[in-house]
């Protein structure tokens, strides 16, 4: 099997890039050499690794950011996923692309479900919500997997945020009224994987919710991460209104995984396992650079 995968740099991509390894010959592009920017070169790239799988790990993620930039987020997120799925058509491949609880508006009590109906809130939640829709358009084989919270012990993301303040001894204060499900980049990886060893995926759609189970707060998150570096620091429970952000944020969005579980077989974990291989890989890092 040839794959390519984008975005091997951010924290999917990497974890894909040494998951994906087993499967098959992985090409793996950064920024520099497929740009998702340039509709040319994403065409002419996938046109010469003439690949069976496309995995796209890439996009615009900086959420606030996006507000500003809505064209540039717009251009990698809604209309670049469209032309891979264009070319993954051509060339009889599957395209598995990411996208994220924030195409919810968050307002649903209970987790949300594939059928549930999308209403994004903020720039970065409509355009990722375009992607999926041109990646359902062009008419490729594919899967969009839907994941939340991203994090991982290299990248930017929450738990490094938290392990950096706790360890500069820095007042916590943490939204307390914002649920969804943190998920370890390596899950998501290897779950991909184990995704794609099932030949064909079966007939009940294409569209899959992929977190871990049970979900929580940012606040309850940081307590967690507090908890597994065996540190002990206060995090003071606060308000969205008392974490004034650009963007706006959806209250609740917890993701139901149950259809991914039952089409491909996976156990997935609760959302509190996975934190301990975090902080390992997290200690492991801080050593080698001390
Ligand atoms: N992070 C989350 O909490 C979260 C939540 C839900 C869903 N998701 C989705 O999960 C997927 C993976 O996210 P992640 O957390 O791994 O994001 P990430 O760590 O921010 O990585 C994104 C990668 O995309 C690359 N990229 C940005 N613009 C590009 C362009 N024009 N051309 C090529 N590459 C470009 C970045 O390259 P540079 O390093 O050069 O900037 C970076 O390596 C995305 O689809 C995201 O929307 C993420």
């Amino acid at each position: 099997m040839k794959i390519l995968l984008t975005g091997r740099n951010g924290q999917v991509g990497w974890e894909l890039e040494r998951a994906l390894a087993p499967l098959g010959e992985v090409v793996a592009t950064d920024r520099s050499t497929l740009d998702l920017a340039r509709e040319d070169q994403i065409r002419s790239v996938v046109r010469a690794v003439k690949p069976d799988v496309i995995l796209n790990a890439a996009a615009y993620t900086a959420v606030d950011k996006a507000e500003s930039e809505p064209e540039l987020a717009m251009r990698i997120n809604g209309f670049a996923p469209g032309v891979l799925a264009e070319e993954a058509k051509r060339l009889g491949a599957l395209l598995v692309h990411y996208s994220t609880d924030y195409v919810f508006d968050g307002k649903k009590a209970t987790p949300y479900v594939e059928e549930d109906e999308p209403n994004p809130l903020n720039v970065y939640g409509r355009t990722k919500l375009e992607g999926e829709r041109a990646v359902r358009a062009a008419g490729s084989r594919h899967l969009i997997l839907r994941t939340s919270w991203v994090y991982a012990a290299r990248g930017r993301n929450f738990f490094l945020a938290i392990a950096a303040k706790v360890r500069a001894s820095e007042r916590l204060r943490v939204v307390d009224d914002q649920t969804g499900v943190p998920t370890p980049a390596a899950l998501l990886a290897a779950s991909s994987a184990a995704i794609l060893r099932r030949a064909e995926p079966d007939a009940s759609g294409n569209l899959y919710h992929l977190v871990p189970a049970g979900w929580t707060t940012w606040c309850g998150f940081a307590r967690a991460i507090v908890a597994a570096l065996g540190l002990e620091a206060e995090v003071e429970a606060i308000a969205s209104d008392q974490y004034p952000t650009r963007a706006v944020r959806p209250r609740h969005t917890v993701l139901d995984n149950r259809r991914v579980g039952a089409t491909f077989g996976l156990v997935l974990p609760a959302w509190q396992t996975p934190l301990a291989d975090c902080v390992q890989q997290y200690g492991a890092a801080a050593r080698r650079s001390s």
